[in-house]
């Protein structure tokens, strides 16, 4: 099959996708380049991708980390929530994503219901992440209550990335989406959620929809790097959704997203401009077209020519 990126088969490389990463060589990011950066307070970067695409956009810029986020459910299909995403939708993405990541570390959301049941199913789906989807990391949401389960998940060899704060996954339990950690009593349970991760030897911590005060203590105490989404400026690194990212959610964006592209215009121009471009029958062009070799246009005019003096 032909498309417009590059072509293995046949020789020829068409120049429209990089084989170069932009910025040169680097090296494999891994848990341990977590731990330096925080050391040398050096901020870590985070970007959700979902396919091969974006995966190795993301990749080729020099971001630290790709998350195969449960956030695939809203944002790639097109669910209300994360809740009913499963294990196998979550593969299917996550392999196109392993296949376009060459040197970020890659971590994948293990979806709900994945390892709230039984440990026993728990290690056993993070066992899938590793060895059907080439993960280096699951993500599971949750602090203290979670603690035992990630534990067992790590001694099976897993680095686990922790999640606390506004965990998507609790939705009917918090409510809705409200930012968490706003009184004392709340504090004080992300503090203790916070430091049961760290000393469960949990690879980093994200911190989602919490204040900025909240975050930065959490930062301050565990040796553990953090990497904020709606967490403030403090937190050891940061993490936005790709489409929010680019402007591709079809939603009033979230209080703490910032967004540096409108991928939703530049994909809707080009699409109104090719629906144009055709009804006007400037798509294709004769350049755009592939024509016979010399030899078989003139045998072949010869023998329409023939045809012709026949049907006189
Ligand atoms: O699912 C996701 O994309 C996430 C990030 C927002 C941290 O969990």
């Amino acid at each position: 099959m032909r498309t417009g990126s590059i072509r293995l088969a046949g020789g020829a490389l068409e120049d429209n996708v990089s084989l170069t990463p932009i910025g040169g060589p680097r090296r494999k990011i891994t848990s341990a380049t977590l731990r330096e950066k925080k050391l040398h307070r050096d901020s870590i970067t985070c970007l959700t991708a979902y396919d091969y695409a974006t995966a190795r956009l993301v990749d080729e810029a020099g971001i630290d980390v790709v998350l195969v986020g449960d956030s695939l459910a809203m944002t790639m299909l097109g669910y209300d929530n994360t809740l009913s995403v499963t294990v196998d939708e979550m593969l299917h993405h996550v392999r196109a994503v392993h296949r376009g990541v060459k040197d970020a570390w890659l971590v994948a959301d293990m979806p709900y219901g994945s390892y709230h049941e039984t440990v026993e199913d728990a290690v056993h789906n993070a066992a899938r992440f590793v060895k059907e989807g080439g993960v280096e990391a699951v993500k599971m949401e949750g602090g203290e209550k979670r603690v035992d389960v990630i534990r067992r998940v790590i001694d099976a060899e897993i680095p686990v990335a922790g999640h606390i704060g506004l965990t998507p996954q609790s939705v009917n339990m918090m409510g809705g989406y409200k930012v968490q950690g706003k009184t004392l009593q709340a504090i004080e349970q992300l503090m203790r959620d916070a430091v049961a991760l760290d000393r469960a030897g949990v690879a980093c911590i994200y911190l989602e929809g919490i204040p900025r005060e909240v975050a930065t203590m959490i930062t301050a105490e565990v040796e553990t790097p953090t990497i904020g989404i709606g967490a403030g400026p403090d937190c050891d690194g940061q993490v936005l959704v790709f489409h929010d990212l680019v402007n591709l959610t079809f939603n009033p964006p979230a209080k703490f997203v910032r967004r540096y592209g409108d991928a939703s215009a530049l994909i809707s121009q080009a699409v109104e401009a090719f629906k144009s471009d055709v009804a006007r029958g400037q798509f294709p062009s004769d350049a755009e077209s592939y024509h016979l070799p010399k030899d078989t246009q003139v045998a072949l005019e010869t023998v329409l020519q023939r045809k012709r003096a026949m049907q006189r």
